[in-house]
């Protein structure tokens, strides 16, 4: 009895190290884990090969979008939320752009929080940090991608990780990019981008409950036309 509790215990150890992210994370490589779309908007679609989800202008018009909700989390203490996303467009700047919109909605209020938003188009994917402050309540996480002005826009996520404490900088010289190091090439340039999730890349509430400096880092990778990432580059 006692050996078959210890056998069960490996297994669950095995089965959480084979699945490797934490609740309210998804790497988007085989499923979009405990976030779903949510049916009364468009779905967001799971690009196998490439690892990521999207939603674009071949299958909808402009101004519709994807909600993307997660599963019921907790953060009893401060914790950290990326996200790597891409926005692109084939018009420029256009003045009806694409937006990724981050919200909490708490299990208790019947509206949602706005925490980050980002409309620049870019060549590359980018990785927004976001302070999550503590608090007792349960919430969700919903992300929303609005399709902007343009051919062929489209917005796409590679990843949500969601872990617990402060967002530490991402530094290549202590060897860690995030915790994303690991997906990628290790044979690939590396350079920390320096901005603030609040430079022109998105757009921040002022009213909301979280820490007003949400995190501090913004970095680009560039990918291949196939979107596997290959090098990384400051943001602008
Ligand atoms: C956050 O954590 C601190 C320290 O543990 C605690 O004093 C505070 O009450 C917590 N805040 C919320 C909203 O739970």
């Amino acid at each position: 009895m006692l050996l078959r509790g210890v056998l069960l215990a490996v297994q669950a150890l095995q089965l959480a190290g084979a699945l490797d992210l934490p609740t309210g994370s998804c790497a988007f490589e085989e499923s979009t884990c405990g976030f779903d779309s949510v049916f009364a908007f468009l779905p967001w679609i799971l690009n196998e090969e490439g690892h990521y989800i999207y939603v674009d202008t071949s299958f909808a018009k402009q101004g519709e979008k994807a909600v993307l909700l997660s599963s019921d989390l907790q953060a009893e203490e401060w914790s950290c939320l990326r996200l790597v996303y891409q926005i692109t467009t084939s018009s420029g700047s256009p003045s009806d752009p694409s937006l990724l919109n981050l919200y909490v909605r708490f299990e208790d209020e019947s509206f949602d929080r706005l925490l980050w938003s980002a409309k620049e188009p870019s060549d590359s994917w980018l990785i927004a940090s976001l302070d999550l402050q503590n608090t007792s309540k349960r919430f969700k996480i919903l992300i929303e991608g609005v399709l902007g002005q343009g051919d062929t826009a489209s917005i796409a996520l590679f990843e949500i990780k969601m872990t617990t404490g402060y967002c530490i900088e991402c530094d290549f010289e202590e060897n860690h990019l995030c915790g994303f190091v690991n997906r990628w090439n290790p044979n690939v340039n590396w350079f920390v981008g320096g901005g603030s999730v609040r430079n022109s890349h998105s757009v921040l509430p002022q009213d909301h409950t979280f820490k007003s400096e949400l995190g501090g880092q913004l970095l680009a990778i560039s990918h291949t036309a196939k979107g596997k990432p290959t090098s990384l580059s400051p943001a602008r």
